[in-house]
């Protein structure tokens, strides 16, 4: 290792990587997160020794004990994001800084060691320099990069481990709306929370994934694609999707969204949406909705349009919101939306956000990291 936070990678290339006419096929309809290039980044940690043996390896199953703690207590954090192609030829990142201190937020909660925010930012660097050329040409595909950590030492015992483990995986995927964009449906969960204050509920952590399964196979069984949680205590306020954030349009052109009280994901979209917004001079206001607001809002025509927004997807229109005190869409009346559509604001802004990302658009924020 040589001074600060740098580490000189160990590179040992794949000796028998996927044939390029094998890679070819795969990429040709790749899905999400199907398949995966040949390379994995992987660095470990002991306490008292810190970070060390960074390395590009060959992507190959992980040998585990049965006994590695995060198999019993789940002590194991992630990251998503995506490298794609530029217009000239290049491939860049979105906000990579902003994944590497979330995930050191995620490691602080469940009482893991951070990661330097340069060590993070060069396993993705090193993943995406090898495997370069499993970027799909679409314009619309990206690779999804997928960094984590978990506890690797072998104890069973309630308390933090000593030894980690963090890993880089990539896996390239198609566009998420392969016939353009459509306006999902929500189910508005009554029987299941995602977090409650002082919870995990603003940490990447997986456990707060598998919480969710039960609650977003209910909503598949009321004909929804995606579950809306409200808040764990008056059980009144939208918190967040399963893996997405919310925001709502309003009459006057201004933006509400669920404040970051510790119960959600600060979304790394999320925040992008707000910065663009009002750069644009659009109102934002972080603040407490509830169900009734929304569905009031809707009947009124005060709430014009509604979407979620994540890496995944970038931005998605909400057409209808389902639940057990009756369904309504988002804009009820006799308005722009009324069939729950695609909204126009919501469309705006994502074409904005999606040609800084591509570079198609000036980047007023610097937003986009080149890599390549
Ligand atoms: C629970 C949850 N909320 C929100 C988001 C959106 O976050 P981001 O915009 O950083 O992808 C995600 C996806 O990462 C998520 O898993």
């Amino acid at each position: 290792m040589s001074g600060g936070d740098h580490l000189d990678f160990e590179i040992r290339p794949n000796p028998a990587p996927v044939s390029d006419a094998d890679r070819a096929a795969l990429l040709a309809n790749p899905g999400f997160g199907r398949i995966f290039t040949d390379h994995m980044v992987t660095v470990r940690y002991a306490d008292g020794k810190g970070w060390y043996e960074p390395r590009v390896e060959a992507r190959a199953p992980i040998p585990m004990d049965p006994a590695s703690a995060v198999l019993h207590y789940a002590q194991e954090i992630f990251e998503g994001l995506k490298a794609y192609t530029t217009p000239d030829g290049g491939v860049a990142m979105f906000r990579p800084d902003a994944n590497a201190n979330r995930f050191n937020q995620s490691a602080a909660r469940m009482a893991m060691p951070a990661l330097p925010v340069e060590t993070f930012l060069q396993s993705l660097h090193e993943i995406i320099k090898i495997d370069r050329n499993w970027i799909p040409e679409d314009p619309e595909g990206s690779l999804y990069l997928r960094p984590f950590a978990y506890a690797s030492e072998v104890f069973l015992g309630v308390r933090p481990a000593t030894e980690y483990l963090y890993l880089v995986i990539a896996s390239p995927v198609g566009p998420y709306f392969s016939g353009g964009v459509k306006p999902v449906s929500i189910w508005v969960t009554p029987d299941f929370t995602r977090a409650a204050p002082g919870g995990t509920g603003a940490a990447k952590c997986g456990g707060n994934y598998a919480a969710g399964l039960s609650a977003q196979a209910e909503a598949s069984e009321h004909g929804c694609d995606q579950v809306v949680y409200l808040d764990a205590v008056e059980r009144k306020y939208i918190d967040e999707l399963g893996g997405m954030n919310v925001f709502l349009v309003l009459d006057d052109g201004s933006l509400i969204t669920p404040p970051l009280t510790g119960t959600i994901l600060p979304g790394i979209t999320r925040d992008s949406v707000i910065k663009l917004a009002e750069l644009a001079g659009r109102k934002v206001e972080e603040r407490p909705i509830s169900l009734q607001e929304w569905r009031e809002g809707a009947a009124s025509g005060r709430v014009r349009e509604a979407f979620a927004c994540g890496t995944a997807a970038v931005i998605t229109p909400i057409g209808t919101i389902k639940s057990e005190d009756g369904d309504f869409a988002v804009a009820d009346g006799d308005f722009a939306v009324a069939d729950g559509g695609s909204g126009e604001v919501t469309m705006a802004i994502r074409k904005e956000l999606v040609d800084i990302q591509r570079g198609r658009a000036e980047d007023p924020f610097g937003w986009v990291h080149r890599v390549l």
